[in-house]
C-alpha cells in the first residue's frame, strides 16, 4: 500500500483520482464531469499522457487540470516508466490511478504499491476480446468477426498482465447486424461513460471504510 493511502480517504475528503490516457479522453471527460456533478465523490488531479499531442491533454487543459507527457521511449523498462509515474501520483497524493484509453503497460512497482486501486476500461466483455494487441477498434472488429450477438465494456482492477485482475463492473449492449466496427464502437463508448464513474464510485466506498 502507498504510504500514503488512509491520509486522503477519511469521510470529509474527497478521493484523488489521477488518470493515464494515450488518445481522445473522452473517458478522462466522463470523469472529469462526473466529479464536478457530484456523481463521484473524488477530484481529478492529476492527467498523464503516453503521447505528445493528444485531445485528452487539452480536455485536461480545458477543465484546468494539471497534465504532462511521459513517453515511454525515454525509458528502459515499463518499472523505469511507471517509477516516474509512481511518483507523481505519491507526490499528489492520489487514491486512485484510472487507465483511460492509457495503452501502455505498467510495472510490478506500481501495480504492486498502488494494489486494488488502478482501474482500467477495455472496449469488450472480458475475459473474451482481451489481452496484447487488443485495443480500440481491434477489439470491435473481433468481435464481429466472431459473430457476437452481445458486446460491452469492463472496468477491471490492474494487475501486472494485460486486461487480467478482478472485474469491478460491465456494461452490456447489443450487436445490431450489419454493424460496422465503428458502430458497434460509438454504442459500447456511450456506456463506457457511464461504467468508468460508477466503477470509480465502488472503489472509493472501498477505500473510505
Ligand atoms: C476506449 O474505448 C477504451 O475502452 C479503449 O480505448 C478507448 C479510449 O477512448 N481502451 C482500450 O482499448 C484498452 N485496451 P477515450 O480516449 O475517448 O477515452
Amino acid at each position: 500500500m502507498p504510504p500514503d493511502r488512509g491520509k486522503n480517504t477519511g469521510e470529509s475528503e474527497v478521493i484523488k483520482i489521477a488518470v493515464l490516457v494515450s488518445g481522445g479522453g473522452s473517458n478522462l471527460q466522463s470523469i472529469i464531469d462526473s466529479c464536478r456533478s457530484g456523481k463521484i465523490d473524488g477530484k481529478v488531479e492529476l492527467v498523464i499522457s503516453s503521447k505528445e499531442g493528444v485531445y485528452a491533454l487539452s480536455r485536461a487543459a480545458g477543465s484546468g487540470i494539471e497534465s504532462c507527457v511521459i513517453d515511454r521511449e525515454g525509458y528502459d523498462s515499463d518499472e523505469a516508466f511507471s517509477e516516474e509515474i509512481l511518483r507523481l501520483a505519491k507526490e499528489k497524493k492520489i487514491d486512485i490511478i484510472c487507465l483511460a484509453g492509457f495503452l501502455k503497460k505498467l510495472g510490478k512497482n506500481i501495480v504492486k504499491e498502488y494494489g486494488g486501486r488502478i482501474l482500467n476500461i477495455h472496449p469488450a466483455l472480458l475475459p473474451s476480446f482481451g489481452g496484447r494487441g487488443m485495443y480500440g477498434i481491434r477489439v470491435h472488429r473481433k468481435v464481429l468477426e466472431a459473430g457476437e450477438k452481445e458486446s460491452g465494456c469492463t472496468v477491471h482492477i490492474v494487475e501486472e498482465e494485460y486486461d487480467t485482475g478482478e472485474i469491478v463492473l460491465q456494461r452490456k449492449v447489443p450487436v445490431e447486424s450489419g454493424d460496422t466496427p465503428e458502430e458497434l464502437a460509438r454504442r459500447v463508448l456511450k456506456e463506457e461513460h457511464r461504467a468508468y464513474p460508477e466503477a470509480i464510485n465502488i472503489i472509493a466506498k472501498k477505500l473510505k471504510k
